[in-house]
Formats: structure tokens, sequence, C-alpha cells
């Protein structure tokens, strides 16, 4: 491993992206001894002049879940408040990242080992229409001088553009100050365990192989659900809506890892390479295989225009033009205020040629990755009922993570990507090619939208969401849906 200061800055310090994510993800990492005091120091860049003390405290709060922290917990939370301090300065003026490059040299030199490098982290924890002047300023006032090596990276949070057209303009003024390898775009799904379990599971079981194409499997469903609606956000959310929120990036990039082929091998690029083909193997979304929604009560919120047509929900079928899924409808959905809070991948199989058992059965095969909460993995399969009768039942092959792995705690999606930008692996990161790709996916549809050509269906909060979206799955995926079963996640 790399040695010599590590400065991460995180600017937008006092925003709600570092307070609730980037901090307690750094703690995480410290307390796992992953950020060492000799190293380490967090800056926290924002406009407010407040002192070190008020950063700390104001993010105090956030870093250990759970009302009653014990002593060994409080104990650590004060060892990290002071790795962090905190630069005021505005996001375009010189003054302020010059500050900062002072403060960031001063602790180099107090740390630096004779053979350490120095090692520079930005985290962008902000929005992006400050991105250009913030990669500027870092570019001509704080890049890493030191002659013993080192390294500058920039991580940026989504969105990354309203569309294909501004996304490229934001990629290319970007582009113009930093190199790829320094460019980290995140999206916090690549970081959860059964995101990232994805490639395993495909490619290193003989199971699966034969099976996951388009001569077995029906359809596909990704699906994305929250029981609470845009509290506090409504403004910022109005002008993306659900589309870009959620499926242009996060469910999209879990299709890529259910659709691509195999990589040449595990290089974070050669991934990357398969991400993007398949991306470009999408066609363009039909319009009558779309459904939009907004859920009822959106437009109280006073930040909402009265009359917004924003979709808080919606069903969008992709279809991928290759050997191995012509005809194979994926269907990524996702809402807000819904009936629950889920994210799962469904991968339903086809029938069962000649069944004899047809007129019995509950419903077809499917495999369900269960993203969050409860992580699992199940099968459904149809089983005999045990008893003297020849009678079947629907049942499943379960691995629960909670069962499972008893004891084991699962990372934080932030903690592991912001690891990763420390030690340079870019595998869980979307590249700008892949970038390009999903824009182009999107952009006509959401243009339309936009444009207003597409009616946003209202439904109630609490519920599935508008019914029109299930009858999609139903008549134009071929979803079917298995009748009298529900799988419970086991409880211990
Ligand atoms: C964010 C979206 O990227 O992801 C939010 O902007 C959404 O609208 C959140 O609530 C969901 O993340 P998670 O990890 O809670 O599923």
């Amino acid at each position: 491993p790399e040695t010599g200061s590590l400065s991460i800055v995180v600017l937008g310090a006092s925003g709600d992206l570092a307070k609730k994510k980037t901090f307690p993800a750094l703690f995480n990492l410290y307390r796992q001894g992953f950020l060492l005091p000799d190293e380490v120091c967090i800056f926290g860049y924002a406009r407010t002049k407040i002192t070190d003390d008020e950063l700390r405290n104001r993010i105090r709060g956030y870093l250990v879940p759970g009302k009653d922290p014990s002593p060994e917990q409080l104990e650590d939370v004060s060892k990290f408040l002071h790795l962090i301090k905190y630069v005021s300065g505005s996001y375009d003026s010189e003054d302020g990242f010059y500050n900062l490059d002072k403060e960031i040299s001063e602790h180099e030199s107090l740390k630096q080992s004779a053979e350490g490098s120095s090692r520079r982290l930005f985290y962008l924890a902000l929005p992006p229409s400050v991105y250009p002047s913030v990669c500027k300023m870092i570019k001509t006032c704080c890049m890493n001088k030191s002659h013993l090596g080192g390294w500058t990276r920039i991580v940026v949070e989504k969105p990354f553009g309203k569309d294909l057209e501004s996304a490229e303009q934001l990629s290319t003024q970007i582009g113009e100050l930093f190199k790829e390898p320094q460019i980290y775009r995140i999206d916090h799904y690549l970081g959860k365990e059964l995101v990232q379990n994805m490639l395993v599971l495909r490619f290193a079981n003989r199971l699966f192989m034969p099976l996951w194409n388009r001569d077995n499997i029906a359809n596909v469903q990704i699906v994305f659900r929250e029981n609470f609606g845009t509290e506090g956000r409504g403004g910022y959310f109005d002008q993306y809506g659900i589309i870009r929120d959620i499926i242009q990036n996060h469910l999209l990039q879990v299709f890529c890892l259910v659709a691509m082929e195999k990589p040449v091998s595990l290089k974070p690029e050669h991934i990357r390479d398969e991400k993007v083909k398949v991306l470009q193997s999408v066609l363009p979304i039909k319009d009558d295989e779309v459904v939009l929604g907004q859920y009822e009560g959106y437009r109280d919120d006073p930040t909402v225009p009265d009359h917004s047509n924003t979709p808080t929900f919606a069903t969008v079928i992709l279809r991928v033009h290759n050997e191995r899924w012509e005809g194979v409808p994926f269907i990524l959905k996702a809402g807000k205020a819904l009936n629950s809070r889920k994210a799962d991948i469904r991968i339903q199989f086809k029938d069962v040629p000649g069944d004899i058992f047809k007129c019995r059965k509950q419903g077809r095969n499917e495999f369900v990755i269960r993203l969050q909460p409860s992580e699992a993995m199940y099968m459904k399969l149809t089983v005999k009922q045990p008893g003297l009768e020849m009678e079947t039942v629907q049942s499943e092959l379960d691995l629960s993570y909670m069962q499972r792995y008893q004891g084991v705690s699962i990372p934080e999606a932030y903690e592991r990507l912001i690891l990763d930008t420390i030690r340079g692996d870019q595998q869980h990161f979307v590249r700008r090619d892949e970038l390009k790709a999903s824009w182009e996916i999107f952009t006509p549809l959401l243009h339309s939208i936009d444009r207003g050509e597409f009616k946003s269906i209202p439904y109630e909060p609490g519920s599935r969401g508008p019914p029109e979206a299930d009858k999609l799955l139903l008549e134009k995926a071929g979803y079917v849906q298995t009748h009298g079963y529900i799988w419970i996640p086991p409880t211990l």
C-alpha cells in the first residue's frame, strides 16, 4: 500500500450529503484502520464562515447510528473529529483555494515521511452547477506538487448533467482539467454488497451460465421502491424527476451487471468495456413501453411548481439487441411514496415446455436478488408439498445474508467506494463513455417528458403506483404473477 500524507478534502462540507454520507463513511474507514492518523488529514471546505469546532459539532451526531453510543465509540468519534479541519471560501475564487492549498501543504510537510508521497483526494459533495469552477480552482491552486510523487483525484456525484448534451458538456469541461484516471464518478449503487456480488454470481457459477439468456429467461425486473416522498428535496427533485434521480444511473448500472457479457478479466477497464457494450446495444425506448406517475400531494411542497408534471414513478422497458437478449424485456421501475421500501432484481424464467404439472402450479421459477433491505438471494421453485398427496407448492432456496453471515456487518456503499478512490481502483465508478451511452438511452424520452408530451398519472401515496404500470408488465413484458405466495425474509 501507498504511504505518505493523505489529504481528503470534502467540498460542500456543511451540506446534507457530506453530513449524512461522506463523513460517516470516512469515520467508518478510520475505525477500521484504513485512515491512519499519522498520514491523514480531512479538510472540510464550504462558504459558511465557521470554526473547526463548529464543523465538528455539526457532523458529530451523524457518525454513530443509534441513541446510545458506547464509551469506546465516543472516544473514536473524538479522535476522528480531531483529524478534521475547516477552511471557508467561495467555489469560484482563487483566494479560498489558495488558502486550502496552504493548509494541505502544511499538513503534508508535517506528515510526510522521507519516502512517502502526497495524496490529495477532493470529494465534491456539491451541486453540479459549481463542478466546472471548482475543478478549475483545484487545478489552478491545489494540485499535488510533491517531487516524491503521489496523486490528485476528484470524486464527483450525480447528477452528471440533465441530458446527453449537458452531460457531455460537463464531461468536456472536467476532461480539460483532469485525466480520466483522476476522475471518480460515484454511483453509490455500485458500492452495495449485492450489486458487487453480481459479477461473482454470474461468472463464478456453472449453474447460471447456460441459463442466463433468451432461451431460458422470460423477463428481468430491476425495481426500486421507497415508502416516502421527496420530503425536503422537492425543489431539487422537481428539476430532475425519478428517471434522472434513480433510473438513468442506479438502476441502469445494475442492469449493466445483469446483462453484460463476461469481461476479459477483472481489470476495471475490461469490466467497464463490457458495460459500455451492453448499453450501446439497448434499442430506443418505445413510448408505449413507458408509464409515468406522480404521487398525489407531491405538488403540496412549496418548492414544487403547482402544475409540475415531473414523474415520481416510472416504469420503462429496455430491449437489448444482441444474441443473448433479443426478445427479453428488461423492466426498470422506480417510485417514491409507494407501499414499501426495497430494491431488487427479479429474473423470471420461461415456462417448462410440455409441463405435466402446469395446472397445479403457483408460478414460474424466479431468481430474486434483494439488494436492500434484508440482503438475500432466493430462487423460487416448485416442489412437492410434503405429505401423502402429490400436490405441488411454491418454495425457495434461500440465501439470506442476515442468517448466513451472522455477525458480519455489511459495509456502507460510500465506505467501500471512498476506499476504492484512495486505492485507485475505478472498477466501481462510471467511465465517461459509459455515462454518455447511458444518457443516449434516456435523453429522447426525457426530452419528450420535458416538452410535456408525456403525462404523469396520479397515484395514491402508499400504493403500488399507477395500475397502468402493472398492466404494462403483464401485457408488454410477459410477466407472470405468482399467486398465493410471498417470500418473507427470515428473521433470526
Ligand atoms: C439517491 C437519490 O441517489 O439515492 C435519492 O437521489 C434516493 O432520491 C437515494 O432516495 C436512495 O439510495 P439508497 O441507498 O437509500 O437506496
